[in-house]
């Protein structure tokens, strides 16, 4: 077991350098196994954990897959003998859940066991099998531990989104890719990470267009082949950063960015009163001494991220005035608040409401992460209260956060990991 020891109150200064995104990672590591060859992809977090966790699923079922350097992946496709994922591999994240698209949309058949993942309330997958079974697939799910999906021969056809799915949009193009005729996914989700995984098929010559919008339409193709390609930097990560530098009144350029990825978090800081300037591919964040408050909702792409949710009540909890969030995604995304209360934050919540009143500051105390994002916003926290926060359950940030305290201490933090016993047994008195 780790955990994280913060001296609080440095500015942040200098430059931090932004990693691929996770979210377009897990999709695309899976995608590459719809081809029978090899494909290289680039600016992989490659040390993140579930990105580890999405390697080591293919190789269960028999892909060779090998790190050319820190950030650069080659996956052999050609070897795959199996269509069966096992729990084993799925309790870690949601993500496995992408085998079920790939594997179906390589073999028309798949087995896969449910998914894991950050627990945010519940997390059905109706509108996933909702897709398959509109590609044809028949889909049982067994004793709700493991679903299994086949079709004699899956063909394109009409899917209606019921709620905005990133997961449920990515599995059905997965699933559709090399189906035979036309396949339409209406109301799409369109975060970047959809549009970066229907580039990603297009460069193995699938025929995918409308990523990015309500309407993807996928024609299907024969076959798919091998090909390079670079994943795009991950939005949730320089959003984080963007938020640590404001709330430690630092100046930090955010560099390997896409700024028109972060526009509803470059939005938000900017009515907050911190000054953000947008580069071609980085962006600078200089706090201010007194953050004004604001009102966030959580909406899909391109409304504000509920990924960032955690990270901007941190920020606005030493805002001057009161702030609402309203959490549009998620019914449980506000367990965090419990720790943040014992930093001296004041806010309430109220169902998918969370009411702040600013504080003066923080102050340093020992908080648990719960889950990754509020594992990110502990870490904020930690970086803006007065005197030491220890962070434990680490092991969520390191599922989404490449080299935080390398990067962290690169910009003037003073965090460190370090290693907690376990604990030995309690005895019993009499
Ligand atoms: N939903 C359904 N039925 C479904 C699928 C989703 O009702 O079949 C509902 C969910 O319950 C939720 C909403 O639709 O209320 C949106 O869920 P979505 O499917 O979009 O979420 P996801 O694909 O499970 C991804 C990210 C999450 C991020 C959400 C929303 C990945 C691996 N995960 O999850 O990221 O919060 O989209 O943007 O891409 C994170 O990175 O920390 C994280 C949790």
């Amino acid at each position: 077991m780790e955990k994280f020891v913060i001296n609080g109150g440095k500015e942040l200064h200098g430059t931090v350098n932004i990693s691929g995104a996770k979210n377009a990672a897990v999709a695309i590591i899976p995608a590459a196994i719809l081809c029978n060859d090899i494909c290289v992809i680039e600016n992989i977090p490659s040390s993140i954990s579930d990105v580890v966790m999405m390697m080591r699923m293919l190789e269960s079922i028999g892909a060779k897959v090998c790190l050319r350097n820190k950030s650069t992946i080659e996956i052999d496709s050609r070897t795959i003998n199996s269509d069966c994922v096992s729990y084993e591999y799925t309790k870690h994240l949601r993500a496995s859940y992408y085998l079920l698209g790939a594997l179906l949309g390589r073999y028309s058949h798949a087995r896969v066991a449910m998914p894991g993942g950050c627990d945010l309330g519940v997390r059905p997958i109706d509108q996933h099998i909702k897709g398959f079974e509109a590609l044809g697939a028949d889909v049982r799910i067994e004793e709700n531990a493991i679903v299994e999906a086949k079709a004699p021969e899956l063909r394109g056809g009409p899917v209606y989104l019921d709620v905005v799915s990133v997961g449920a949009t990515i599995n059905i193009m997965l699933a559709a890719v090399r189906a035979k005729g036309l396949t339409v996914i209406e109301n799409a989700a369109k975060e970047p990470h959809i549009v970066d995984l229907a580039n990603f098929l297009n460069t193995m010559g699938a025929d995918i267009r409308g990523a990015g919008t309500d309407t993807i339409k996928i024609r299907g193709v024969e076959s798919l082949h091998g090909c390079q390609y670079s994943i795009i930097p991950d939005q949730i990560e320089a959003g984080t950063y963007m938020l640590a530098a404001a709330a430690t009144n630092g100046d930090v350029i955010i560099n390997n960015v896409i700024p028109k990825h972060l526009e509803s978090i470059s939005t938000k800081l900017l009515e907050c009163g911190v000054k953000v300037e947008e580069y071609d591919e980085c962006i600078r964040v200089c706090g201010n001494d007194r953050i004004m408050r604001c009102n966030i909702k959580t909406m899909p792409h391109p409304g504000f991220p509920t990924d960032m949710q955690p990270q901007m009540a941190v920020l606005l909890s030493v805002a001057k005035g009161t702030s609402i969030i309203s959490e549009g995604i998620w019914e449980n995304r506000y367990r965090y608040v419990e720790q943040l209360l014992r930093m001296g934050a004041s806010i309430k919540v109220d169902g998918k409401l969370a009411v702040i009143e600013g504080v003066d500051y923080l102050k340093g105390a020992p908080v648990r992460a719960d889950d990754l994002r509020a594992g990110a916003a502990m870490i904020i926290a930690g970086l803006m209260a007065h005197g030491t926060t220890e962070i434990e359950d680490i092991l969520h940030i390191d599922r989404g956060y490449e080299y935080v305290v390398e990067k962290l201490t690169g910009l003037g933090a003073d965090i460190k990991r370090i290693d907690v016993p376990e604990p030995t047994g309690i005895r019993s008195a009499g």
